[in-house]
């Protein structure tokens, strides 16, 4: 008989993994399943006695929610990054961490693989097996789900004929990702995307229409990009960021439709609900704007959205990404301050900044009285910058494109006194 060999899988709990546990152990792998919390509110020691039931030969259960928020969500915060304008990359974000989490357990194990639960079809499998390249590329990457050609029925059976339970949560038509950051959802009634979200796709949030009629008000605190308090009182960021899922979510604020390209090349409608994300980039931004110069605040634009399509793409353990965090980091040093935000039936609005280093000046922008700005200086900048264009005008004569002959209507009133 030839020698079994380790491998870590990340486990869920659901019929995939469970399923897959199984399917590895047939193969000649001792299976170590890995569970992370990244804040989904499973019940994760019940996970853990299922993983063992199911053959794994050990199990492990990882609280990775405050290295998901510090190493993952922050930087991204402070980056700005949202994909394709729409989302803020929830799962996106937890996956290198689970990747890494394998990688460190895999070693400790003195396994040769790691394996994940990923279709051929989507992201994550893109994320896990360039996370475990970048991080440890002597080990090997098992995607059972990608190469074992069942379908869900076949899983079903196969789960039967094998005495593995199958978890109560398979009812649901959707196929859902949750952590800190977000839920993603996706399949089921989705896949037609004229048809509006049926209302049980959402969890966290209530409908807009069925919000309270009182606004919220909320202020948060940030220091050098990361937000530290909440109406003034220092919270821990675990705690901080279910606060605002929940409040946002009551309000109906963070619900994402989304239409996005996949890495491999589908279209997809995605389905998202991110309270937390869509209230803090929002807030972030407000205080980056009064305190970052014109050009940094441009410039970290092209920055971020960069910065999504890399995290997006599995490639968060890369050399740009690293690159780029470092610029980001650097524009973060002032970006300390409060923004206040009001919370109306499915609306954020931002309705009040300020930083000790804020670069917004009443003198500088007052029309009423104490004005420092020397408006005499204004025709001189004004002469120079606009010379290369008087200078066409003179040279070349008038532009294409406009005809000012016919800009103004043919009837034009004129009165004389
Ligand atoms: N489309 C998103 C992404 O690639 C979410 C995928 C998460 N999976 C899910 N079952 N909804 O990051």
């Amino acid at each position: 008989m030839p020698e079994r060999r380790k491998l870590v899988l990340a486990y869920s709990g659901g019929l995939d993994t469970s399923v897959a546990i199984r399917w590895l152990a047939e193969r000649g792998y001792d299976v170590v399943a890995l569970t992370v919390d990244l804040g989904e509110k499973k019940d994760l020691e019940s996970i853990q006695r299922r993983a063992l039931r199911t053959g794994a030969v050990a199990a492990y259960v990882v609280d990775g929610r405050i290295p998901f928020l510090r190493d993952f969500v922050w930087p991204s915060l402070q980056a700005g990054a949202v994909y394709e304008g729409a989302y803020p990359l929830a799962t996106a974000l937890g996956r290198p961490l689970i990747a890494a989490m394998l990688v460190q357990i895999a070693r400790r194990e003195g396994a040769v693989a790691i394996a994940h639960g990923c279709t051929g079809k989507g992201n994550d499998q893109v994320r896990f097996d360039v996370t475990t390249a970048a991080l440890a590329p002597e080990l090997e990457v098992v995607a059972p789900v990608r190469d074992w050609g069942m379908n869900r029925e076949d899983e079903i059976e196969y789960a039967r004929r094998h005495g593995i339970e199958v978890p109560a949560t398979q009812d649901s038509p959707y196929s859902v990702d949750e952590n800190l950051w977000g839920r993603s959802i996706e399949a089921g009634a989705l896949e037609d995307p004229w048809q509006e979200p049926p209302p049980d796709v959402w969890a966290w949030t209530v409908d807009p229409e069925r919000a309270p009629d009182e606004p919220a008000y909320l202020e948060i605190g940030f220091r050098e990009g990361v937000p530290l308090t909440l109406d003034g009182c220092q919270v821990p960021a675990v705690e901080l960021v279910e606060v605002l899922n929940r409040l946002g979510g009551a309000h109906g604020v963070g619900r994402i439709d989304h239409l996005e390209n996949r890495l491999v090349g589908i279209k997809s409608r995605e389905v998202y609900e991110a309270p937390a994300a869509v209230l803090l980039l929002q807030a972030h931004r407000a205080l980056e704007d009064i305190t970052l110069t014109r050009d940094v605040a441009r410039f970290k634009e092209q920055v971020a959205a960069q910065w999504a399509q890399l995290a997006y793409d599995g490639l968060w353990f890369s050399p740009l990404r690293e690159a780029l965090q470092a610029f980001v980091a650097v524009t973060q040093r002032h970006v300390t301050g409060q923004v206040r935000l009001k919370l109306y039936r499915g609306h954020a609005m931002v309705v009040g900044r300020k930083a000790p280093q804020q670069l917004y000046r009443s003198e500088l922008a007052t029309y009423g009285r104490g004005d420092r700005f020397d408006q005499a200086a204004a025709a001189g900048f004004i002469k120079l910058f606009g010379l290369g264009t008087r200078t066409a005008a003179e040279v070349q004569g008038q532009l294409s494109g406009l005809d000012l002959e016919h800009l103004l209507p043919a009837e034009v009133r004129r009165l004389t006194p």
